[in-house]
């Protein structure tokens, strides 16, 4: 990836790259010649705190309104680093270089940005799309396939709601996906991803039609919780997939389940199912409405429920 060569014809008088510690140790090469500001990696990262500390060092690197920040990362770099540039002088431009599939497929996508606060993820925020999103499959050579199984969970969650062709993609090359092959990777991503922008487009600020990418996140965010995050974000979403399925008794129960298992993703818990109810219902105060979810009545086409 030359971002130099990528980056030549904008119109910004300069650059600040914000990456973590893991990229910039594969890629720190590739990045000479830009100003970079290096984060811890992981969630820790999306703090107030951090932000203000960022924005101090951007004003110190003489970052102004004609500058732009470019987001070099999974999505907590893309959620971070958006929110950073919504705020910094009331806004500057910022460019999204995905590195994980999630972030390829998801979080760089739709314009959601934003850090944590103590009592909850992702609970500070905005709306803010990036002016440019720069997709370079070969970056995910070097990304651990736990983190690669993260977005397959989710290349698996727009093919239920949205789409059986995706559906049957995942089921023929599950093999490849799962070993990288490039060309495989490549059409996932395209397909994948159009999913997203498909949605976002039609309901950007999820008033109806975007809350159907919430399949499995209901449970799956409070089994996240309640496994301590011990249990990553793509395998307590396939736990949540399946579940809902149950819980609808939705006929595509079995060949969901199915699919995850090829991907060697979980669908079960031992974690205590009180304390999973419990998270739920903490979940349905904070938007004051009965608890929703998504259900499928097929591949390909889901809707909001109250169960
Ligand atoms: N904005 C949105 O719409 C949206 C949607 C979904 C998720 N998210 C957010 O995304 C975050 C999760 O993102 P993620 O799953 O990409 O995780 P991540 O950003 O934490 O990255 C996972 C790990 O992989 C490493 N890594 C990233 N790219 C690599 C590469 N190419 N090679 C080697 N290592 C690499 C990172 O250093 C990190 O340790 C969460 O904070 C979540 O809230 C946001
Ligand atoms: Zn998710």
């Amino acid at each position: 990836m030359n971002l130099s060569e990528l980056t030549k014809n904008l119109p910004y008088n300069r650059y600040c790259i914000i990456t973590d510690k893991n990229l910039y140790k594969f890629y720190g090469k590739e990045l000479k010649g830009f100003d970079v500001i290096i984060q811890i990696s992981g969630e820790k990262q999306k703090s107030l705190a951090n932000i203000e500390k960022t924005a101090e060092k951007l004003t110190e690197l003489g970052l102004d309104r004609g500058s732009c920040l470019i987001a070099f990362g999974g999505g907590v770099i893309g959620d971070f680093t958006g929110f950073l540039a919504s705020i910094y002088m009331r806004g500057i431009p910022y460019i999204q270089v995905p590195t994980t599939l999630l972030a390829m497929i998801d979080s760089s996508i739709g314009g959601k940005t934003g850090v944590n606060l103590k009592t909850g993820k992702n609970l500070i925020g905005t709306f803010y799309n990036p002016t440019k999103r720069i997709v370079e499959p070969a970056l995910l050579k070097t990304l651990p396939v736990k983190e690669l199984k993260n977005g397959i969970a989710e290349c698996i969650k727009h093919a239920c709601i949205k789409s059986e062709s995706l559906f049957e993609f995942l089921e023929k090359n599950h093999k490849k996906i799962l070993a990288k092959d490039p060309d495989i990777l490549n059409k996932l991503i395209i397909q994948s991803s159009s999913i997203k922008e498909k949605i976002t487009e039609l309901d950007y600020l999820e008033k109806d039609t975007r809350m159907l990418l919430n399949y499995g996140h209901t449970i799956g965010h409070a089994i996240e919780q309640a496994s301590n995050y011990k249990l990553s974000h793509g395998e307590a979403i396939s736990i949540g997939m399946h579940q809902v399925n149950l819980l609808s008794k939705s006929p595509a129960t079995k060949i969901v389940e199915k699919l995850l298992k090829l991907y060697g993703l979980p669908t079960e818990t031992n974690l205590d199912k009180k304390k999973i109810e419990n998270l739920m219902q903490t979940d349905k105060k904070k938007t004051g409405n009965k608890l929703r979810f998504i259900t499928l009545e097929k591949i390909g086409s889901a809707k909001i429920s109250t169960l």
